[in-house]
Formats: C-alpha cells, structure tokens, sequence
C-alpha cells in the first residue's frame, strides 16, 4: 500500500509531518461530498446465533440506550470566561501560550478554540462512523454481526445528535473538518472489503476515538461536557468490543497474504494521523494568536516527554488491540516505536479482553 498524501509530506527537523498549506486544496476536500464506496451485500439465512459473545454484545447494547436530548442537562452552563480544563497540559495551544508568557485570558480563549475544533472533529469522526457501521449492515457476513451493526447505527446516531448539540447550544461553532482526517475518513470508507472496513471502523476508529475522548474526560471539570462524553464513551467501549471480537475471528480466518495487507492498512492510517502533528489546529489558530505551527511542532518534539504524551492516545486502546490481534508484528513495530505511536514494552498479547 503506498503512503498516504504522498505530496503534502515534509519534513520538520527530522519527523515527516503530513501538512495542508494550499488553501484551494483543502476546499476541494471538504466540498467533496460524494464519495464512491465499494460496497458487497450478502445475504444470510441463518437466523440462529451463531457467534454467541456477538449476541450477547448486542443485548448489552439494547440495555445501554439512551436519550441524547432527555438524559443529558443541557441547562448547564459553560461559560466562555472560565477554565474547564487546567491551563497546562490539556491544550497545545494554552500550553505553548503559557510558556511564552501570554495573559491569562489569551490562554483561555486559544483553549477555547482548540477544544471547539476538536470537539468539532469527533463530531465529524462521528458522522463517518454512522455511515460506516450502515455499510457493515451490508456486508458483514453473519446475522449476529447484522444485528449488531444495526444496533450500533443507532448509537452513532446519538452521538452525532449529542455533539453537534452540544456544539450548537454551548460553544456556538461547528468548526469545518481537517483536511487530514477528511482524506482519512474517506480511505476507511472506500475500504474495499467487510474485513478492511471492519477494521478500519470497529478497531481504528472506535480504538482511537475511546483514547481521545478518555484524555478529554481526564482532564475536564464541566459536567454536561463529562455527561456526555462518560455515556459516548461507554457506547464507544462496547463497540471497540464489537472490534476486537468480530476481527479476532476474522483474523483466524486470513490467510498471512490478507493479514500483511490489513497490518499495512492500518500502519498507514494510524500513521498519516500521527504524521498531521495538529499542524491542521495549528494552521487554524496559529495565526489569531500569533504561533507559527512548524515552531510549535519543533518545540515540542523538543520535550522529553514526547512519545509518551505523543502515543497517549494510540496507547490507550488502539495499540494494545492490534497487538493483541497479530496485526503489528516486527513487520510495522519499530516503524510505530519511531513515530512516537508506541512506547514501553508492555504491549505483549493479553489473554482475556477486558470489558468484553
Ligand atoms: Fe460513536
Ligand atoms: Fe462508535
């Protein structure tokens, strides 16, 4: 598989950044509505169950329904003037902003622009989960993976509802998607089989998605931004369980031809995210606040900390998942431990699967 946007590659210092710079370019990819997917539908006539721990996932399913507009108190406030998350630590830009010695309130608003935009990007994230999980209802080969991808549209339903509501009602701005995650979202859409687009969705997208959202948890002091993300979340754990079950049978199935190609895939999407560095927030906000996005990018690889708060988010579910599936091997690891996606050497396969 080749490397993704080959052309908008460079390199800062000596890490290869993945970085938009033509304007044009990135219009074009957000106008890009209509996407071509290849798209397989089988029929089955097995009724019966005949992956039980699938079954049961799907019950489990049915009991953690809820309401986005009922269950959540959107009469909380969140006020524009107050930190909801610590100064340091939580956003780049407040962070780097602090360091330079800029007021209080500056900080405060650049924290405020950079958590609109990413949460703006989990909605979009969103938005191509529920378009992917309809397809698996195509094409997934099995009734109880039928089942369960219909009940798990439903639930990318809501979190669409609940971010783009919360946006809306509390932050008045839905920030336009990032050229990377664009392109991105759409390989994991045109993803030519029910293996890849599983994958992709159940173990990539729900892996990293479950990473993201548990740093924003951590370090949030809102209650109705909490509320939200403690319920998404929990969808979001049952259905990277979903993942791990669906392709842990799917990888006993492969032939080693198949699984190299499904290791590339992966390597290739997770490390195109990786290589963006933020440069696509940096490019956003840079300017309103006077940074200029390859400094901020140098200076903080300049950390020592790097990699561990780099891979913080792939460490958290995606890695271990993959790992625990065969689909990084000596093939891909060093490749992951050199872009800071990977760190420590307790990534060994576990034997059981927690929350399952
Ligand atoms: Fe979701
Ligand atoms: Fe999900």
């Amino acid at each position: 598989m080749e490397t993704i946007l080959k052309d908008n590659r460079r390199t800062i210092g000596t890490f290869e950044v993945v970085e938009f710079v033509d304007e044009a370019q990135i219009e074009g990819l957000r106008k890009k509505l209509d996407v071509d997917v290849p798209l397989e539908l089988h029929w089955t006539w097995e009724y019966g169950s005949e992956v039980e721990e699938l079954r049961a996932l799907y019950e489990r399913g049915k009991r953690g329904q809820w309401n986005a507009e009922e269950d959540l108190d959107w009469s909380t406030p969140l006020p524009r003037n107050e930190w909801f998350m610590p100064q340091i630590g939580a956003s780049l830009l407040s962070s780097v902003l602090t360091e330079i010695g800029a007021d209080e309130a500056t900080c405060r608003e650049a924290a405020w622009d950079e958590f609109s935009h990413l949460i703006s990007q989990l909605l979009h994230g969103e938005q191509a989960a529920l378009q992917l999980c309809g397809q698996l209802v195509n094409c997934c080969p099995t009734m109880d993976a039928k089942w369960y991808a219909g009940s798990q549209v439903i639930d990318e339903v809501r979190h669409v509802e609940a971010f783009s509501k919360f946006l809306q009602r509390k932050m008045g701005i839905i920030h336009p998607i990032d050229p990377t995650l664009k392109v991105l979202l759409d390989k994991l859409l045109e993803a030519p089989t029910w293996q890849a687009k599983t994958l992709g969705m159940q173990t990539l997208f729900e892996g990293m998605a479950v990473g993201i959202m548990e740093l924003v948890q951590r370090s949030n002091t809102n209650p109705l931004i909490k509320e939200i993300i403690h319920r998404v979340h929990q969808d979001e754990a049952r259905h990277a369980a979903f993942g791990i079950l669906s392709m842990r049978r799917l990888v006993k199935e492969s032939d080693p031809e198949t699984l190299v190609e499904l290791e590339d895939f992966a390597f290739n999407i997770l490390e195109t995210l990786n290589a963006n560095q933020q440069l696509d927030m940096l490019h956003r906000f840079g300017p309103k606040y006077g940074l200029d996005p390859e400094a901020v990018v140098q200076s903080a690889h300049t950390w020592e900390q790097w990699s561990l708060v780099n891979s913080e988010p792939y460490m958290h579910t995606v890695m271990p998942n993959l790992m625990r599936l065969g689909l990084i091997t000596e093939r891909t690891e060093e490749r992951y431990r050199e872009r800071g996606m990977l760190v420590g050497d307790h990534l060994a396969p576990r034997a059981a699967l927690p929350g399952v």
